[in-house]
């Protein structure tokens, strides 16, 4: 299957402009509890990006991989805190040891990843036993998913979206096969913001680069998306309406054991 992909180094430097300190995550806090849980003492995140999760995780070892094939993102992810230790690579296939980390994990990756299973795959080499595999992101294939306002305004978006992620059924499925025990999936996050009226311009992940979704469209595509949101809230202002944009995201946690 052949999806847009995104090079990450263009919007590298921006990139952390997503996570504000005064925020409380709760794929965070479900990473946390797992690593405590598992007495994690050596992590990988596949696809760390600018190390945000990775430098969270420094509170449970001080033992922290991150692996991303962006250059960029590396290079944001060495000025974290935390020292970490950082490989250029894709995930798809990890440059390390059978049988070496505790806990791997991904956050808003694995739809870059392309082979999906592949990952997954490596991922089991690269456990312990006892070790857990964590990939957390959303699922655009569960119903209800789509209330996010930006599938609907702008072209492609939803469609592509359910091309690069991987349902989380599969996500399960594919756990199962190549050995993983005891794999759940739970929701560790529940994202809902609206904005009324012109206020959805000042949603930051409406941003040309803030997401790979709105990031992948061409230029062209992406100002008559905006344009398609200016016509809806002129056609309900000419009505005397307020309309409202929602994004309701629900984030999960799939989960398996070696
Ligand atoms: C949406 S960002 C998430 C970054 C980080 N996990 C976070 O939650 O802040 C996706 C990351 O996956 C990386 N990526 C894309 N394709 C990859 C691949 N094939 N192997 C490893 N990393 C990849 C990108 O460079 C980017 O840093």
């Amino acid at each position: 299957m052949i999806t847009p992909q995104l090079n990450y180094d263009s919007i590298a430097n921006d990139y952390n402009q997503r996570y504000p300190t005064s925020q409380q995550w709760g794929r965070g806090e479900a990473l946390l509890k797992l690593a405590r849980q598992i007495n994690a003492k050596k992590i990988l995140e596949t696809g760390s990006g600018t190390g945000y999760w990775l430098n969270l995780l420094h509170q449970v070892t001080p033992q922290l991989y991150g692996l991303d094939f962006s250059a960029g993102m590396i290079a944001q992810a060495r000025r974290q805190p935390a020292p970490l230790k950082l490989t250029h690579a894709k995930a798809t296939q990890l440059p390390y040891q059978s049988a070496a980390f505790d806990l791997i994990y991904c956050v808003d990756a694995i739809h870059h990843f392309g082979d999906h299973r592949a990952f997954i795959r490596e991922a089991y080499r690269l456990l312990k036993p006892g070790g857990a595999l964590a990939i957390i992101g959303h699922d655009p294939h569960e119903a209800g998913i789509s209330s996010w306002y930006i599938y609907r305004y702008f072209d492609n978006v939803y469609k592509t979206d359910t091309l690069r992620y991987p349902a989380g059924t599969s996500v399960l499925k594919w756990m199962h096969k190549e050995g993983f025990q005891d794999t759940s999936a739970q929701t560790v996050e529940y994202i809902r913001n609206e904005y009324a009226d012109e206020n959805v311009f000042t949603d930051p992940f409406i941003k040309y680069n803030a997401t790979s979704q709105l990031a992948l469209l061409s230029e062209k595509t992406y100002q008559s998306g905006l344009q398609n949101i200016g016509n809806a809230i002129s056609r309900s202002k000419e009505i005397n309406k307020s309309i409202t944009f929602r994004s309701e995201i629900i984030v999960k946690m799939w989960l398996g054991f070696k």
